[in-house]
């Protein structure tokens, strides 16, 4: 197992109680907002399945409607799969890594990619996995943290921290054929909506 792993696995009981602090609540909740809003406007499309990479507690995956029929949470912390279970029984949870998804086709509308970019150190590797079980014209809601002092400071919990700029991600954007459609900053996550081109 590794460490990173291993970190998360112990996060991941006190993960509601950091929300619930004043001061990591001040930013989280932030975060929250911006991706509500952003996912608000993706709610007249017609959204068949949708998939969290990284879902952690299942914050982003609870601002989808309960009419969406097939939800799949993905995470590599078996414990935070186990206690969002508890919490939302309905969704399909798969403890996978997000750059070796057990997906084999293209079958999801919409992929939330929040919280989870600068935990990952080969960015394109993702965005193949993201290209691979998107359907054409699926969205993506996808953070990054930007370098600055929060997302420095963040290390402290443990983990390495991969922050990254626009550039880097606008090279990914145009290799796999992603438009931005939107986008929102907040304190610790730069929020982009994508729409996969045809
Ligand atoms: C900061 S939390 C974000 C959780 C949720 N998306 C949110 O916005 O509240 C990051 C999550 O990504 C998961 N994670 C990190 N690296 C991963 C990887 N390579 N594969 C799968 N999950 C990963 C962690 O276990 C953790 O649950």
């Amino acid at each position: 197992m590794k460490v990173s792993e291993n970190i998360w696995n112990l996060i991941a009981p006190i993960y509601d109680i950091l929300r619930r602090n004043p001061i990591s609540g001040y930013f989280l909740k932030r975060e929250d907002w911006a991706a509500e809003s952003l996912t608000k406007k993706l709610l007249s499309y017609d959204i068949n399945t949708v998939c969290d990479l990284g879902v952690g507690r299942g914050h982003t995956l609870c601002l989808i409607p309960e009419k969406i029929p097939h939800r799949i949470a993905i995470d590599r912390s078996m414990i935070m799969l186990k206690l969002t279970r508890k919490a939302s029984p309905d969704n399909l949870f798969i403890n996978a890594d997000v750059l070796n998804i057990p997906v084999k086709y293209a079958i999801v509308d919409l992929i939330f990619c929040i919280g989870l970019v600068e935990y990952i150190s080969d960015l394109e590797s993702l965005f193949t996995q993201i290209d691979a079980i998107l359907k054409n014209e699926g969205h993506v809601l996808l953070s990054y943290s930007p370098r600055n002092i929060l997302t420095f400071f963040r290390f402290l919990r443990g983990h390495k921290i991969y922050p990254r700029n626009w550039e880097e991600i606008e090279i990914c954007l145009r290799k796999y054929q992603f438009e931005l459609l939107d986008s929102k900053i907040t304190p610790l996550q730069h929020q982009c909506l994508l729409k996969k081109k045809n």
